[in-house]
């Protein structure tokens, strides 16, 4: 039997449903914004959602690495048979990778392109990239591929979130759940 474990700390918790909460907005809001026949004002009000918090995401996600580097996580119980531990740290390492890529590719295609990101616009931060149609369009086609692969990750890993959670019931969702734990 092993020692039970506590998980996470609070502020990797903090960090995951934040970022999550994040992303599960964002998915939906960049497949929806990009519809033909979406009237103007929604297809605004989407793109300007979808650009800030984009941003807002990038920096959650840095400051969560650099905090993973200082502070890593105790091993998974050794309930998990090492197959299961081999698939989980490389979505893991893929969801983190995908979760740089993508805020990093939006940025770039629009900045790129010319366009603007309020948020910064409004706090007087120039854009880091040079204005080019050829790197705008690079960007783009690689923020389209990663969508497609960080929305396939994410259901991945909450399908097998809710197969420890509801079905194994070996206490890796609890490692994770709830967001602040005693
Ligand atoms: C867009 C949404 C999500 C993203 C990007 C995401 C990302 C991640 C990442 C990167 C880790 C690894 C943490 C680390 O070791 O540093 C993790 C762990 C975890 N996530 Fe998520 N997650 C998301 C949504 C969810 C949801 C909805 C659930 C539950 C239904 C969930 C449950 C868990 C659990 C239980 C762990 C801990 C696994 C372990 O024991 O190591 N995640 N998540
Ligand atoms: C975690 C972060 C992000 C996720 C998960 C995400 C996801 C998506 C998805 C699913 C789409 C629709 C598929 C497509 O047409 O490409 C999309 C489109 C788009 N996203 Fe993001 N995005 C993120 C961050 C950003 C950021 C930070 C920006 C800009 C600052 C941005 C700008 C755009 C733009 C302009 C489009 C429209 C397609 C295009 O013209 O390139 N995204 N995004």
């Amino acid at each position: 039997m092993d020692t039970p474990t506590t998980g996470y700390r609070n502020t990797a918790r903090l960090f995951h449903w934040s970022v999550a909460i994040l992303v599960l907005l964002m998915i939906p809001a960049g497949f929806l914004m990009v519809q033909d026949g979406l009237d103007r004002a929604t297809q605004n009000t989407l793109f300007i959602f979808h650009k800030n918090v984009g941003v807002l995401v990038l920096l959650l996600v840095v400051a969560r690495i650099v905090y993973r580097l200082a502070k890593p996580p105790e091993a998974f119980p050794s309930v998990m048979p090492a197959m299961q531990e081999r698939a989980a740290h490389l979505t893991h390492f893929a969801l983190y990778a995908l979760l740089l890529i993508m805020p990093i590719a939006g940025y770039v295609r629009v900045r790129a392109g010319g366009f603007p990101i309020e948020s910064l616009n409004a706090m007087g931060i120039p854009a880091m990239v040079p204005r080019s149609d050829e790197l705008a369009e690079f960007a783009k086609l690689v923020h389209y591929w990663g969508s497609y692969a960080i929305a396939a990750f994410v259901g991945l890993h909450i399908a097998a979130a809710a197969y420890h959670g509801l079905v194994r019931r070996d206490g890796i969702f609890t490692r994770m759940w709830p967001p602040i734990k005693n």
